[in-house]
């Protein structure tokens, strides 16, 4: 599929089928995502796949928001991203485990639309009730996560800032016309 229909087609889906993914499938998605560029190659992230109802339905519920609740339950998937901010590097104050764990989940995302699943990245929720269930050792984050399976929703891409607004040809504010 071309990459940049790929890239226009993905959107969050918060409503999902119950119908089962082979884990095999999921495997390669999640290879995909470690094959993203990290600082110094120190992949700093881990994943953790969780099928488990109990633990879907427990991480649902960190987010403290119903539909992301009722995500985790229904998909049969829910994929942690967790990260080692030592493994990755500081610089200018930045903290570059978080770039190196984005890198990996958008490669994450767009692998499960190739293979005509959804996502929702999620970022608010309760770290330590989710690190808790998922036994995550000292040192590492739960960076984000996401529901994963298919989508039981029709959701339009939704709209994007205007090219002019967020891209500059040579000088901060000029535009690349
Ligand atoms: C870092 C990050 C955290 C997010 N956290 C949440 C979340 O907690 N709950 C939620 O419903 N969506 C969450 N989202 C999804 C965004 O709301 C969504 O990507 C955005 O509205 C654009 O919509 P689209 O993904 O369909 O293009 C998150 C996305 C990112 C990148």
């Amino acid at each position: 599929m071309d990459i940049y229909e790929l890239i226009k087609n993905r959107v969050s889906i918060r409503a999902y089928k119950t119908d089962s993914v082979p884990l095999e499938t999921v495997k390669r998605i999640v290879q995909a995502a470690g094959m993203a560029p990290s600082w110094g190659n120190k992949q700093c992230w881990r994943f953790v796949i969780v099928d488990s109802h109990v633990v879907k339905n427990i991480m649902g519920q960190a987010s403290g928001q119903p539909n992301i609740a009722k995500a985790c339950e229904e998909a049969p998937y829910v994929i942690a991203l967790c990260a080692n901010a030592k493994e990755s590097g500081v610089k200018n104050g930045m903290e570059y485990y978080l770039f190196d764990s984005a890198l990996a989940m958008q490669n994450l995302v767009l692998a499960a639309q190739a293979e005509g699943l959804s996502t929702c990245i999620i970022g608010w929720f309760d770290e330590k009730a989710v690190r808790g269930v998922l036994n995550v050792p000292d040192g590492f984050k739960v960076v984000a996560y996401t529901p994963l399976g298919y989508s039981n929703e029709e959701v339009l891409p939704r709209k994007r800032k205007k090219l002019e607004e967020t891209v500059f040809r040579n000088h901060w504010g000029k535009t690349c016309e």
